[in-house]
């Protein structure tokens, strides 16, 4: 007996729904074509980042120096992300401490710019859910807020990245406009075209979307005709362009081991594997590491870039108080030693609240949350970021 449903006609009409539902819920978030834009930072949130007190912020201003911030309710001083960054420009050079934490330029007529290697932080496991996007998000705006110049790269067809930066796939992107435009075999165009700054003044992004699949549609094709021999080449081929321009690029991978994720591998001159510490988990991040070293080998061989600075576990999503999570951290600390990073990344409604909004923990206000919830994961978050902060320094020898 012929059965009854279609399964491409149910799935297609189910799409069809939610397509239409999902546009309906973005258009009342943002309306198409409008930017998302940055909330102002509280002077102490300023002075915290700056590593300066907050009585020094109010003098400064009090005397007009340095830009001057907007006052709220009750007095309050606010700074935009722009008046951060004209803040770090504004004290570099003052003192001894370091207001801008970037590549350092080259010695007069090196004819380099910089002595620090651009540093390409690229963000993988092939498990969806282990908190890639969050992480990467996350460390690319802290980064900027620290006074970084920031590179984001989406590299997940899915584009979760780039939503959570308000780019909308279906709307802003439809006549291409990712890495695969720049990336291609045919007609590749120059990657600064796909570049798109955003609403934090010193991180810029790549955006996806699945156009990115042709690429692991193409390469095995340029392969046969050996045009793709060195596929593993042009992501980083694509960076060189814009070297200069950035002191990070931190690009957010699949959840497979395919053609972009190892020529972004190739790329990487750092390696952030994220980890959900459950066996599941664990379990499949172990097939992963097998899975890249044979592939990574053969690229190797093929005479592909695989040196590192750093490669580093991240414990994500973590819960302190679930007796099995933790032995699985201890078991990794056990097997893995310093390449686990000291510092997790604690599981937090604040961290998943912000993310239905499409933001980051350093987006959202702190009044829209308990205060105990928000400082406890945003102090988890941050000291992730300050211990991979800390790994990229000590690459430029500091
Ligand atoms: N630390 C965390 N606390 C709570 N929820 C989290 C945390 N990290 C990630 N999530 C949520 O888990 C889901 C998957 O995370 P995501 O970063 O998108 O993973 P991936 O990119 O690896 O697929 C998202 O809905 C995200 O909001
Ligand atoms: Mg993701």
């Amino acid at each position: 007996m012929r059965r009854q449903t279609r399964i491409d006609q149910l799935v297609g009409t189910h799409a069809e729904k939610l397509s239409e539902r999902l546009q309906a819920h973005r258009a009342q978030l943002f309306p198409p074509h409008a930017r998302k834009t940055l909330r102002k930072f509280t002077s102490g949130e300023v002075a915290a980042l700056l590593g300066v007190k907050d009585a020094y912020l109010r003098k400064l201003s009090l005397d007009g120096k340095g830009p001057q911030p907007e006052t709220g309710a009750g007095g309050r001083r606010l700074y935009s992300a722009e008046d951060i960054l004209a803040l770090r420009h504004f004290l570099d050079g003052r003192s001894k401490a370091t207001y801008l934490p970037g590549r350092r330029p080259a010695p007069e007529g090196s004819g380099r710019k910089y002595d620090d290697p651009l540093q390409v932080i690229t963000v993988i496991n092939f498990k969806g859910g282990s908190g890639k996007t969050t992480t990467s998000a996350h460390l690319a705006q802290k980064c900027a807020l620290d006074g970084y110049r920031v590179l984001a790269v989406d590299l997940d067809p899915q584009a979760s990245l780039s939503a959570l930066h308000g780019f909308q796939p279906e709307f802003d992107l439809l006549d291409g406009g990712t890495l695969y435009d720049a990336i291609r075999y045919v007609d590749p165009v120059p990657l600064r075209e796909v570049i798109q700054p955003t609403y934090f003044p010193s991180l810029d992004i790549v955006p996806g979307n699945l156009d990115l699949m042709e690429f692991e549609h193409e390469t095995p094709r340029a392969i046969m005709e050996k045009d793709g021999g060195t596929f593993f080449t042009r992501i980083g081929d694509a960076l060189a362009q814009v070297q200069d321009d950035y002191d990070l690029v931190i690009m957010d991978c699949p959840p497979q081991l395919g053609f972009l994720t190892m020529s972004a591998l190739s790329a990487a001159t750092a390696v952030l594997v994220t980890v959900h510490p459950q066996m599941l988990d664990v379990m499949s991040m172990c097939q992963f590491l097998l899975m890249t070293s044979n592939l990574l080998e053969v690229v190797a061989e093929a005479g592909g870039d695989m040196s590192y600075d750093w490669l580093r576990y991240v414990v994500t999503r973590y819960e302190p108080g679930d007796g099995p999570q933790n032995q699985m951290v201890s078991f990794m600390r056990s097997l893995f030693g310093e390449h686990v990073l000291n510092h997790t990344v604690l599981k937090s409604t604040a961290i998943s609240d912000a993310g239905i909004t499409k933001q980051t923990l350093y987006e959202v206000e702190r009044s829209q949350f308990t205060r105990a919830t928000y400082d406890r994961a945003r102090e988890s978050l941050d000291s992730v970021n300050g211990e991979i902060e800390a790994l990229v320094q000590q690459a430029w020898g500091r």
